[in-house]
């Protein structure tokens, strides 16, 4: 009855079975897998979200790219990292992920693939199913800091449409390095392929100096980065995201002409947070610098009680809300992050849910309440030690 987009099993897994349970038993867990800043104990302005009752937003003017204030907001919220941006290349959508299914709609037939990264962001294998394209991954490989493995690019199949690069990477906190974009840029003028940065953690650099930012502006061709206020003012709510496209002048403007009849076919962005986009940029700040004060905090407990547990290493987390952490592979990950649930009441993600291509990682949220974090570490690193 269903497309062949749909997977054909929707079961539950073990992991969510048992985080069922245990919530049905009233056990209060302590959740290292929450990365929902508006859940974190992070201070927002009361009056954050005034703007979205402004009476100019009774007045409806569909702009498929979005109202020219917004885009010119967006814009200009580059400065802060010292990059200019003609409101012009900038596309409004609802969020990062329909960003990719319009850039999936612009680029690829259906069939056709992309490469993503492994370990990455779980939701590409949806994103890409959804739109009928295949996802080919390409491996990122963990040498004291994570670097993209480029030879394992070269196998891509005929029909491959663009490369997806998320920088810093969710869970691996890697930042595109200024060699791999060079040896990544080469690549794409040879095969045709576009280049997609999804840059949405970019703000909140860690064990990172200098982090190259805003890709689409430096790639040599047709590119888009991707961000929005989901991450970078930590307002996932107000649905509110962009596409900055890039590259040489031709091929910019023609995906930005094809990209015009996808976005005026949705026009998918409501009106209120476009009118208030300037002030929640600016004002958001103090939320940024919140979040950015939670993750160092967290990373460096996080890092301090790693060190009485030897068998464990924190890997090097350049950006972004997440750390890694190698445990001993004594039994397999799913196995357990389920017995440390229901042992410890510790919900952590096990890096078999991200690809990592061996065991056994275990990868938490660097935003939960700073007691509850340290707590909750503490328990899982004696628990995968013993
Ligand atoms: C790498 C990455 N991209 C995009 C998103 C989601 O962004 P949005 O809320 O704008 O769809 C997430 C959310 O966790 C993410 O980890």
């Amino acid at each position: 009855m269903f497309s062949r987009r749909i997977p054909p099993e929707l079961e539950p897994n073990a992991l969510s079975r048992a985080v069922a349970a245990a919530r049905a038993r009233g056990t209060a867990i302590a959740d290292l897998t929450d990365s929902n800043p508006t859940r974190a104990g992070i201070p927002y302005p009361d009056d954050l979200l005034a703007p979205l009752a402004d009476s100019a937003a009774l007045r409806y003017e569909p702009y498929a790219f979005g109202m020219p204030a917004a885009r010119a907001a967006v814009a200009a919220d580059h400065a802060r990292r010292g990059v200019v941006v003609d409101p012009a290349h900038v596309v409004l959508t609802a969020s990062t992920s329909e960003a990719y299914s319009w850039l999936f709609k612009l680029l690829c037939d259906a069939g056709d693939s992309v490469l993503v990264p492994r370990p990455s962001y779980p939701l590409f294998e949806h994103l890409t199913a959804l739109e009928e394209v295949r996802a080919q991954p390409y491996d990122l490989v963990y040498d004291g800091r994570w670097t993209i493995d480029v030879a394992s690019m070269l196998a891509a199949p005929a029909g491959t449409r663009a490369v997806l690069v998320v920088s810093p990477n969710n869970p691996t906190g890697s930042y595109l390095a200024a060699e791999e974009l060079a040896a990544l840029s080469q690549l794409c003028r040879d095969r045709r392929w576009a280049l997609i940065v999804d840059e949405v953690f970019a703000d909140y650099p860690l064990d990172a100096r200098d982090p190259l930012t805003d890709i689409a502006l430096r790639a040599g061709g047709l590119s888009f980065s991707l961000a929005g206020l989901s991450k970078s003012v930590g307002l996932p709510q107000l649905k509110l995201a962009w596409i900055v496209v890039g590259g040489p002048a031709a091929a910019r403007d023609r995906a930005l002409a094809a990209l015009e009849l996808i976005a005026d076919s949705y026009l998918s962005v409501a009106t209120p947070v476009q009118v208030a986009a300037a002030h929640l940029l600016h004002a958001g700040g103090t939320v940024r610098a919140a979040i950015q004060q939670r993750i160092r905090q967290n990373l460096d407990a996080l890092r301090a009680a790693a060190r009485g547990f030897p068998a464990c290493e924190v890997l090097r987390a350049e950006g972004g809300w997440s750390a890694v952490i190698r445990v001993p592979a004594t039994r397999r990950e799913e196995q357990l992050v389920v017995e440390l649930l229901e042992r410890e009441a510790v919900l952590a993600h096990s890096g078999y849910f991200f690809d990592f291509p061996r065991e056994a990682y275990l990868v938490v949220s660097l935003l939960p309440p700073p007691a509850l974090f340290a707590d909750a570490c503490a328990r899982l690193l004696r628990f995968v030690s013993t």
